[in-house]
């Protein structure tokens, strides 16, 4: 028997569709009794689960040859993947975001943005000519207006409902981001025939949730 495609799969929000999409083309597994690795009910794939900002380094040293993950988390590993296809779901936006009654524009000022997306901001800005301060925060990024440690934040935006909760409103929307399929470069030149099947089998999933 062939060894399974090893493939690294994001803890959180998203693994719930991506655990849907696999069904739908009759690739089941499981994480239950806190199993971290499991094996599709195919026997085609050996899957383990990551912390999502965990996700690139795993694809990239290869431990996993192949991935699910946002370009957010893409962007900010700084690594180069192999992208397979676009996953029709799990699409969020990338928004500059402030407090209703915020401050005006620092004009020509320091903006000072906190954020878990250090490197998208940094690029963000430098790319509009614009000086910023960036105060790196591991989560709940919202609370920083509120409580005045920074008045502007770059977070994603999925429903609108954490931003709204918190009194504050998407300033500019700064990118779309998707969520790709992606291949450790050299991984997928050893097994393009496989991965090319697999990414086959993936597109003909009916009924996702767009
Ligand atoms: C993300 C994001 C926002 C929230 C937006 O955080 O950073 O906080 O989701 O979603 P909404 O627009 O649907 O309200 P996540 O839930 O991943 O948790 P974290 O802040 O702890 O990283």
């Amino acid at each position: 028997m062939k060894e399974p495609l090893t493939l690294a799969l994001p803890k959180g929000r998203l693994f719930d569709q991506v655990q849907e999409h696999f069904h739908c083309v009759g690739m089941d597994f499981d994480f239950s009794d806190r199993k971290l690795v499991a094996h599709d009910s195919t026997g085609r794939l050996r899957i383990m689960l990551v912390k999502n900002s965990d996700l690139p380094t795993y694809v990239s040293h290869g431990i996993a040859g192949l991935g699910v993950c946002g370009e957010d988390v893409v962007y900010e590993s700084g690594l180069e993947f192999t992208r397979l296809m676009e996953m029709p779901y799990g699409g969020t936006s990338m928004c500059l975001a402030a407090k209703k009654d915020r401050p005006g524009v620092p004009a020509p000022g320091t903006w000072t943005v906190a954020t878990k997306f250090t490197r998208f901001t940094r690029d963000w800005f430098h790319a509009q000519g614009l000086p910023v301060k960036v105060v790196r925060l591991d989560g709940s990024v919202e609370l920083a207006p509120v409580l005045g440690l920074a008045p502007w934040i770059v977070d994603l935006v999925e429903t609108g409902s954490t931003l709204k909760a918190n009194g504050l409103e998407v300033v500019e929307k700064l990118k779309d981001i998707r969520v790709s399929f992606l291949a450790n470069p050299a991984y997928f030149k050893l097994y393009y025939k496989e991965i090319g099947e697999l990414v086959d089998i993936l597109k003909k999933a009916q009924g996702l949730k767009p």
